[in-house]
């Protein structure tokens, strides 16, 4: 079931989200509903408070991605409880967008390697230590387990230009192909 985007404006999005446990009801339901509404947005991550849950879930596809970069062909996963340990390498500058902030792309700082801990569906933990393309898209989406969004990260002059993109936002004033959930 392709479930709703929650936008910018909504609480949830803000709220710091909490661990789960494997008695989580209708998890694998969960899990199949935002890879439907991740793929039905073109999204190549989606994290449980972008669609009204604030718990540590996050889906990521980087498959679409393999022609250029062969090393993500059929690399679909989900994340559960994820924390990240510990930042590293360099830091690199790179275009992002998001599903709850249709219509906005800006230049993100970031470090190059991240180490994260976190579960998989069979809630097996895992520690591991990720660079490239992948540890951008998970630092995108385990920011949004903390309340945080990619605009946090850019500077008062470019926010200062996207304003009032974010005021019509939370009027609901957004013009994108997958169903969304505004404030207004
Ligand atoms: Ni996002």
């Amino acid at each position: 079931m392709i479930l709703p985007i929650y936008l910018y404006g909504q609480p949830v999005l803000r709220e710091v989200a909490k661990d789960i446990t494997s008695d989580y009801p209708k998890l694998k339901e969960l899990i199949q509903n935002m890879y439907e509404t991740m793929d039905n947005a073109n999204g190549v991550g989606l994290a449980a408070p972008q669609i009204g849950l604030p718990i540590r879930l996050v889906v990521v596809d980087l498959d679409v991605l393999s022609e250029d970069l062969p090393e993500y062909k059929d690399f679909r996963k989900v994340f559960i409880n994820a924390h990240i340990l510990e930042r590293s390498g360099d830091k690199e500058d790179m275009e992002e967008g998001c599903l709850s902030l249709p219509g906005i792309n800006e230049t993100v700082p970031r470090k190059n390697k991240i180490r994260i801990r976190y579960q998989d569906e069979d809630f097996t933990e895992h520690t591991v230590d990720i660079e490239g393309y992948l540890a951008r898209v998970l630092q995108h989406e385990f920011d949004h387990l903390d309340g945080k969004m990619f605009i946090d990260h850019i500077s008062p002059f470019r926010k200062q230009l996207i304003r009032k993109k974010l005021t019509n936002m939370i009027k609901g004033k957004v013009d994108c192909t997958y169903r969304v959930k505004s404030v207004k």
